[in-house]
């Protein structure tokens, strides 16, 4: 995500998904196994710079706050990958007014720089975890998309490829988080997901943004070949994807799902710009939105291969003009993001 505290400022939609979640996680947290003198960690898996987790960790703490003695300590570990802007996370933890540390004594707030298709934690260490808008981001690109940058939109091979680490990420998912879950703990995934078709709900944003690119390489901006190396590296599941591992075999076993459902996110942006009419500030954010997820994984590689401020100048000419293009073409960019809610208990 882009760094310098830029995702927890341009990520409402996300906010939007992590709220629909946050009732779930609270019944988690009223079902847990719970010994009310000890503590307990919560994982926040993918968390980002952590704004968006904080109502979700209050909506847990409150429900834990009745269930153990005050003197409990309630540990709260937010993980990313390495890269992940952590500072930007802590500061929140501390500065906001929303934060979830000022909920009750005895609450501590942690980092984890892993990848979650690895073992984070040690195991029975986690009794609630939560994972919001995270999983899509599979673990690799498995091959180039060569005419898109978005797995929905590629060709049917490239797509069957995507499908398939896809699988396999979401496999070993579970299988670390019922190693590191206590019997009884739960996990809540708010998945950015797909309709039976595979679409996601962002694809007019998306091909908007793609044609900008292919603009680009005609006039010589980009090159082919940078173009075809460009690929946002998500895939989004359908219900029956997400379900799958969890109806038969080794993971049936070990994890139990209590409830998955399925909806369509409004977008909070659009619904502001039918409330003010304002395109200048709609096109301004939902272009600000498509950059704080999309940055990195589009112009990373041009910070390796040429300099940070190359990269920047190319990305701020590529975003500058996905804004004119949705100035021009504003309801393309209105996004219907689809959600796959999943509860999951861990058996004992
Ligand atoms: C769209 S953000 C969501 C952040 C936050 N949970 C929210 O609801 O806004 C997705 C996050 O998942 C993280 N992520 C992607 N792949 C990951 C992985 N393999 N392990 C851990 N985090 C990962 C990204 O770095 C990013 O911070």
């Amino acid at each position: 995500m882009a760094g310098h505290g830029r995702y927890n400022e341009h990520s409402a939609p996300q906010r939007v998904a992590g709220d629909i979640g946050a009732q779930l996680l609270a019944n988690a947290a009223a079902a847990i196994p719970v010994d009310g003198g000890r503590g307990l960690v919560i994982a926040d898996y993918g968390s980002s710079q952590g704004r968006n987790s904080l109502d979700p960790m209050r909506a847990a703490i409150q429900h834990l706050d009745g269930r153990l003695e005050s003197s409990a300590p309630i540990s709260v570990v937010h993980t990313d990958l390495p890269e992940n802007d952590f500072a930007a996370l802590f500061t929140t933890l501390r500065d906001h007014p929303g934060s979830y540390m000022r909920v009750r004594p005895n609450v501590f707030g942690f980092g984890a720089g892993v990848s979650f298709y690895e073992q984070i934690f040690p195991a029975g260490w986690i009794s609630l975890g939560w994972s919001s808008i995270a999983v899509h981001w599979i673990s690799r690109v498995p091959v180039n998309i060569r005419a898109h940058i978005f797995s929905p939109l590629a060709a049917p091979e490239e797509r069957a490829a995507f499908a398939e680490q896809s699988a396999a990420d979401w496999r070993a998912f579970l299988t670390h988080r019922a190693q590191e879950l206590v019997a009884g703990g739960r996990l809540v995934v708010v998945g950015s997901g797909a309709d039976d078709t595979g679409r996601s709900g962002a694809e007019g944003l998306l091909e908007l943004a793609n044609r900008v690119l292919r603009d680009m390489v005609g006039q010589e901006i980009l090159s082919p070949a940078e173009y075809e190396g460009m690929a946002v590296p998500t895939y989004y599941r359908t219900e029956d994807e997400f379900t799958a591992p969890l109806h038969d075999g080794p993971l049936a076993d070990l994890l139990d799902l209590e409830s998955c459902s399925s909806t369509a996110l409004s977008d909070p942006l659009w619904a502001e710009y039918e409330r003010t009419g304002d395109l200048t500030r709609y096109a301004a954010g939902a272009s600000e939105f498509l950059r704080a997820f999309s940055e990195p994984a589009l112009f990373g590689s041009f910070a390796a291969t040429w300099s940070q401020e190359a990269a920047t100048k190319m990305a701020d000419e590529f975003y500058g003009r996905v804004t004119a293009a949705i100035m021009a073409s504003p309801r393309e960019a209105a996004c219907a993001w689809r959600l796959v809610v999943l509860s999951i208990v861990r058996r004992g």
